[in-house]
């Protein structure tokens, strides 16, 4: 029986050849996979004989890597905001730049909390484009976590106008517990009339497809198992995030903020498509743990 050791140092061979950046990570986590541990179970017995059916099972997980599948679709799993997301070519798997957007948006919910004196309304949340459901499930884990009651405090209404996407989110809603909180909506952008006889909203999160349609031939091959839809943001990448800027004066409350994730070499335009859709609305740019910016603010005035 082939140890765990012998069996990592061929495939993170095969998969350097195959032209994997992260090879030895990869066939670390796909052997973990493979016989059911996680990865530092499998980085600290590396003299433990693997069996036949486990070894078979990594053959496979590594032919699909080799092929460019992710690891992450190939396990069914992502590890976001610290959860475990289930992940299949029904949605885009979760990246960590996106937990920026996430931390922005707890530190905005917070603080309006705290400044709720005597008000009996919730902080109403949307999260547009919500693939998986990791931010919006994100949301209501963390803050749940800090004693928010989802429903009574905070509302959080899920999108996406992939039905497939959507399933995927409640599935992810229900594995942590939160579907209760939440509303899942099939809907370009936004519905029509929103939820609580079109309340406004307070926060509004969005990670829509912000790639340039001509770049998308160019992305890593493991992309492409990935929904088009997902990725695909137009000729210059910026499609989708003005579309929803132009819904902003219908949705969002007095004082309401957007949180938009955009690229790294979109600092410059995605603020400047505010001024020139929402003249008088503030708009500045965050950037990721990278320092790469990624988190566009958009702030309606009061009045
Ligand atoms: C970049 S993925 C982000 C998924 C998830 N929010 C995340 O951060 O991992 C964009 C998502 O937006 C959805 N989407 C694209 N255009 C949309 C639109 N006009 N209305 C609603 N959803 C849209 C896609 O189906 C996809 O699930």
């Amino acid at each position: 029986m082939p140890t765990i050791g012998e069996l990592l140092v061929s495939a993170a061979t095969r998969l350097r050849e195959s032209g994997s950046e992260t090879a030895r990570l990869d066939a670390e986590l796909l052997l973990g996979y493979a016989i059911g541990a996680d990865r530092t179970a499998v980085v600290a017995h590396r003299d433990a004989p693997v069996g036949a059916d486990a070894a078979a099972r990594f053959e496979e997980a590594l032919r699909r890597r080799e092929a460019g599948e992710p690891v992450a679709y190939i396990r069914g799993i992502k590890e976001f905001h610290g959860l475990a997301f289930a992940v299949d070519p029904r949605a885009l798997i979760p990246r960590p730049e996106t937990e920026a957007l996430v931390d922005a948006a707890l530190a905005e919910v917070m603080a309006r909390l705290g400044r709720r004196v005597g008000d009996t309304e919730p902080v109403r949340i949307a999260d547009v484009g919500t693939g998986s459901g990791a931010i919006a499930v994100a949301m209501a884990v963390a803050l749940r976590g800090r004693r928010v009651q989802l429903g009574r405090d905070v509302t959080i209404l899920a999108t996406d106008r992939s039905a497939d996407a959507l399933d995927l989110a409640r599935e992810n809603a229900v594995g942590h517990a939160a579907a209760d909180g939440m509303r899942f909506v099939d809907a370009d952008l936004l519905p029509p009339v929103l939820p609580d006889d079109g309340a406004r909203l307070d926060i509004l999160l969005a990670n829509l497809p912000y790639v340039r349609s001509d770049a998308i031939a160019g992305l890593a091959i493991a992309a492409s198992f990935e929904p088009r839809d997902a990725l695909d943001g137009g000729a210059d990448g910026l499609d989708p995030i003005r579309a929803l800027l132009a819904r902003l004066p219908d949705v969002l409350a007095a004082e309401g903020v957007a949180l938009l994730e955009i690229g790294a070499d979109q600092g410059e335009v995605a603020p400047a498509a505010v001024a020139d859709h929402l003249p008088g609305w503030r708009a500045s740019v965050a950037p990721d743990l990278a320092g790469l910016p990624r988190v566009l603010r958009v702030e309606r005035p009061r009045s």
